[in-house]
């Protein structure tokens, strides 16, 4: 039977799972995204280099998907949102990619990073803040979830309370309940409100470097250019900061120096790439015309999975245990060639930040249920846990000050 795609974000044992499949299928396997939807995982690390790096073969553009074509996919399948085609830096190959892409590059390049971690920390600072007197908190909804947005938001000039509209409008877009419609809208205004504000007096942020920039065709493009940044930053980092927790809380070679607030962070940030990166599988490529990969006869128009978890378990680039290199940075989180995530710079100093606020401020922070019962939020694209209570000491136990 063919292994439906969640399976292998689900599971408890990713690794056991990609084993599996490896042993029965090779580097690349066929797998289904829905009932009667299958695509290609590919899952060895030179293999998923190969699909990214030849867009000559393998195109972004999910017009070109044979099944969408055929009606077999129709135009309202929950795998819309995530692989349907999209008139953005995401939607295309080649020259016409280029000339979206430069304009994020060259805004990222620009970022004040010094300024960036002062915000980031100040955000980090007041959320710890609203909850630190409680003695508990659940880090995915009191933190993980609200910090990226915030963050994001601060970069493209937004100030807080639009931050956290903005937070509620994706939430709903996200939601894909009956205001997803509004949520959207909302989305768009918000954004189109700061883009407006930024004509009439320009800032040092995101929002000012996209409006300038020469290659950008008009309000549409840049405002398309500011929803694909800040929706592609969104879920990824709420994802690596609530697993490089949850890994600080879990893990023994993490949890003593969590107690004893000694920090492992960046190693705990990395580890989490390699093993259940924020994207574990991200669509998409569509091949151009038949084809050969891995040894798999691929036909023109099928899809082709980027198995970015399944790769940082690839048996050939590890000795052993990914999570035993500290300091090796090969996996593949941001994929690579053209497409590459442009947010690495921005979404590491933001999930360090958040991370290391938390050992900061909560010493004694500790699970408040087993490791084994960290639910997970459905999807087979990422691998992100639900929930993550916790207990701490409250600030007057820590200081001793309460008789
Ligand atoms: C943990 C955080 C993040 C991870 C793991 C991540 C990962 C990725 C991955 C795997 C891709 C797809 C590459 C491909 O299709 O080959 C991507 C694309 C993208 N990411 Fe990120 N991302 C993160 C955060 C961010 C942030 C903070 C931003 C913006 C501020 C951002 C902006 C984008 C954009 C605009 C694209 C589309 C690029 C293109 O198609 O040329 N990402 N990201």
């Amino acid at each position: 039977m063919t292994l439906s795609l969640s399976e292998t974000t689900m599971t408890a044992d990713p690794a056991a799972v990609f084993a599996r499949l490896r042993a029965e299928q090779g580097h690349v396997a066929w797998v289904e995204l829905e009932p009667g939807v299958g695509a290609w995982l590919v899952m060895g690390h030179a293999e998923v280099l190969a699909l990214v790096r030849r867009e000559h073969l393998y195109s972004r553009d999910a017009r070109n998907w044979r099944l969408l074509q055929d009606g077999t996919v129709p135009p309202d399948s929950p795998l819309g949102p995530m692989m349907f085609f999209r008139d953005n830096v995401i939607g295309y190959d080649g020259a016409a990619h280029g000339r979206l892409r430069r304009p994020l590059d060259a805004a990222v390049d620009a970022i004040d990073q010094r300024r960036m971690r002062r915000s980031v920390a100040r955000i980090c600072d007041l959320l710890i803040g609203d909850f630190a007197v409680r003695g508990r908190a659940d880090l995915v909804a009191d933190y993980a979830v609200i910090v990226p947005m915030l963050a994001i938001a601060d970069l493209f000039g937004l100030d807080t309370m639009r931050g956290h509209e903005l937070l509620v409008a994706m939430q709903a877009l996200f939601g894909s309940a009956e205001d997803a419609q509004e949520g959207n809208r909302r989305f768009e205004e918000l954004l189109g409100a700061a883009m407006e504000g930024r004509r009439r007096e320009p800032a040092d942020d995101l929002t000012t470097a996209l409006l300038h920039h020469p290659e950008l065709r008009g309000d549409s493009e840049v405002l398309q250019s500011m929803v694909v940044m800040v929706s592609a930053g969104y879920h990824t980092t709420i994802s690596w900061i609530a697993q490089s927790l949850r890994l600080m809380l879990v893990d023994p070679r993490f949890a003593a120096r969590v107690r004893g607030g000694r920090l492992g962070v960046d190693e705990a940030l990395d580890e989490v790439l390699w093993r259940d990166p924020p994207m574990c599988n991200m669509p998409a490529r569509y091949a151009l015309r038949d084809t050969e990969l891995g040894g798999r006869a691929i036909r023109r128009g099928d899809a082709l999975i980027l198995g970015l978890a399944a790769a940082g378990h690839d048996p050939r680039v590890h000795g052993g245990d990914p999570g035993a290199e500290p300091g090796n940075r090969s996996h593949l989180a941001w994929s690579a060639g053209p497409h590459a995530c442009p947010g690495r710079v921005p979404a590491r100093l933001i999930a360090r930040t958040a991370v290391e606020t938390v050992l900061n401020r909560l010493p004694g922070v500790a699970l408040a249920l087993p490791a084994a019962q960290i639910p997970l939020t459905p999807s087979p694209w990422t691998r992100c846990p639900a929930a993550l209570p916790v207990t701490f000491p409250t600030p007057d136990r820590i200081s001793g000050g309460n008789p």
